[in-house]
């Protein structure tokens, strides 16, 4: 307002000399014609749609299938310790039919101290007791096929813990395991200081190199010092971890998610810095020596080649958090389907996201579809390492959320109590239980929110465990666990659960089973995309907006739709005017065309 009346103040004597109405004329006219031309072209944002559509018969079980993960601490203790385990999982294997999910990938259960929960593998080829012994892994492989579960499971190549005999006989440089790791002796100072072979940062923080008083060398980890980064310029660690592969081949698991692979190799010039003052983990050059490196490909062709001795379609599916587009070509010609996780640092004010949480998403999904010809996209929203969808948008998106990553063309992978619009645990004030937060003396990097127990039902502990033992991480949601787990959902039409299972459904319908999209645009903040083909097609719009809103979205070429999915269930059969609906903040709608 202000500036509003300064400005009319300050051209009051160029408007009285009278030419000030031929200008404003001239102005006014140009913009009439701009914000025709605007209008014509672009009724609201526009994107390209990707060009390809991949034919329908051909594909295979991982491109039909949800997938969905399961952090096997917290998804449900079967003996009453407080940690998940493997009887838990096998338990709860007919909640997978239900849901509409074909395959789900397990985070690690190999032996380990535990100190990443499981991502510091001392044996690849055991099952940690905490999780339950070998012949659990073998029934529940068994018994998920019998139900025609496809079983993923992680593969952590990159590092072993420093308690796996490997590393022991590394750092006793005993023969065969001498040059497993990567060692160095860096430098030793005058004064018997020892120095690191260079100032390269571990991605928990801190220097990425240890000193180990046995071997008396430096060696590189990437994440905790109890980390060690194996050393996979050596054909003997190829080898061994090949012959991991066959292991769980053998078992018949379906596929593996291969952790941390852009870690796979550093630089061999250990003199390379990073530029000074690189604490920045969104600028390209960080871990420019040490992540993404060119011979990732290569071990990655090694493994494809190991699965496809393998009868069926084995998938290998790969954690490639922060890599640039050109990386996942790569990923895709070597044989693996790279984790496609650009959607799930949006959040409102967030960096990387200036605009409205509507436009993120779209410029993220085109993104995503930017694939080359027979190439699947594949969509995250969530995973053990991020906060939950209802913490990080908002508990009233969760459920639009959910219909985003459903009805988006390609394999969609959950993370489990997603599809409950559960919340995270809310640790603030105990004492963390990630590494990631205890070595960086910051809470606020703790992951334990997002890694919460599973509610199953209302009964004491949200039925993640039986008897009143206490949760490895405790149940906080306590006055909303009664109504927000499985079992309850299960009975109230609308539920988030509901909502999920139904959208599953829709996703074995012919026109879902391709990477076609057509009109993905924004009005405001709402999302829209059509899927589909020929007469059986469907319009999404999903409001991500703080505020209601009503559009117009008549320019698709049709008027009227019913709703066949909606988030507020009272929406279900409604007959949609195109020309004018509103939709609620956080509202979405499958709108049948
Ligand atoms: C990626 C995993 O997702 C994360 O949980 C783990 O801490 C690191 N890799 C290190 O293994």
């Amino acid at each position: 307002m202000g500036l509003e009346e300064g400005s009319t103040k300050k051209h009051t004597g160029f408007c009285e000399s009278g030419k000030c109405s031929v200008v404003i004329f001239v102005l006014v006219a140009i913009g009439i014609a701009v914000v025709a031309c605007v209008t014509f072209l672009f009724p609201a944002v526009r994107t390209t749609v990707p060009p390809t559509e991949t034919p329908t018969t051909t594909l295979t079980w991982w491109q039909t299938t949800i997938i969905y993960q399961v952090y096997p601490r917290s998804f449900r203790d079967s003996n009453g310790d407080g940690v998940g385990d493997l009887k838990g999982v096998i338990e709860k294997l007919s909640y997978f039919n239900d849901l509409g999910v074909g395959a789900v990938w397990l985070s690690p259960f190999f032996t380990s101290p535990m100190r990443d929960f499981g991502y510091d593998v001392s044996n690849y080829t055991e099952v940690d007791k905490i999780f339950g012994n070998m012949a659990d892994f073998d029934e529940l492989i068994r018994t998920a096929h019998e139900k025609d579960i496809k079983i993923i499971i992680d593969f952590v190549p990159n590092h072993t813990s420093n308690e796996s005999t490997w590393f022991k006989d590394s750092r006793n440089s005993m023969d065969q395991y001498k040059d497993f790791y990567i060692w160095n002796a860096g430098k030793t100072l005058p004064n018997g200081t020892h120095v690191a072979p260079n100032k390269w940062i571990s991605v928990f923080e801190g220097s990425s190199w240890t000193w180990d008083d046995v071997r008396k060398e430096y060696y590189y980890h990437a994440f905790l010092d109890s980390q060690p980064d194996l050393n996979y310029r050596n054909p003997a660690v190829r080898a061994a971890m090949k012959d991991v592969l066959r292991f769980w081949l053998n078992k018949g698991v379906d596929g593996f998610r291969i952790d941390a692979i852009p870690h796979l190799f550093e630089h061999v010039d250990l003199s390379l810095e990073e530029r000074p003052g690189m604490s920045d983990a969104f600028d390209p050059d960080r871990y420019k020596y040490t992540k993404n490196q060119p011979e990732i490909f290569d071990v990655v062709r090694e493994w494809r080649e190991v699965l496809n001795q393998y009868e069926g379609e084995r998938f290998l599916v790969a954690e490639t958090v922060g890599i640039p587009q050109e990386e996942r070509q790569k990923y895709y010609e070597a044989g693996s389907v790279p984790f496609f996780f650009d959607l799930i640092p949006v959040a409102r004010g967030s960096r990387g996201c200036p605009n409205t949480l509507a436009q993120c998403y779209l410029t993220r999904i085109i993104d995503g579809m930017n694939l080359k010809g027979a190439q699947w996209p594949n969509f995250v929203i969530g995973n053990h390492d991020n906060r939950r969808i209802a913490d990080r948008i908002g508990q009233e998106y969760a459920d639009a959320m959910n219909m985003m990553l459903l009805t988006l063309p390609g394999t969609p992978t959950s993370y489990y109590g997603e599809e409950l619009g559960m919340r995270g645990g809310n640790y603030t004030g105990f004492q963390p239980k990630d590494p990631f937060a205890i070595t960086s003396n910051n809470p606020n990097n703790s992951r334990d929110s997002e890694r919460n127990p599973m509610q199953w039902s209302n009964t004491v502990n949200a039925g993640f465990m039986d008897g009143t033992g206490e949760p490895w991480l405790k149940i906080t949601a306590n006055t909303e666990y009664p109504r927000v787990n499985v079992e309850e959902e299960g009975k109230v039409n609308g539920s988030s659960l509901q909502l999920y299972k139904e959208l599953a459904q829709l996703r074995a319908r012919p026109g879902f089973r391709s990477t076609h999209i057509e009109h993905p645009e924004i009005f405001g903040e709402v999302l829209t995309y059509i899927r589909g083909v020929d007469v059986d097609k469907y319009l999404v719009a999903l409001n991500l907006g703080l505020v209601g809103f009503r559009l117009d979205i008549t320019q698709i070429g049709y008027s009227q739709g019913t709703v066949v999915f909606a988030t507020n269930f009272s929406r279900k059969n409604t007959i949609i005017q195109l020309a004018s609906f509103h939709l609620q903040r956080g509202e979405g709608l499958v709108i049948k065309l």
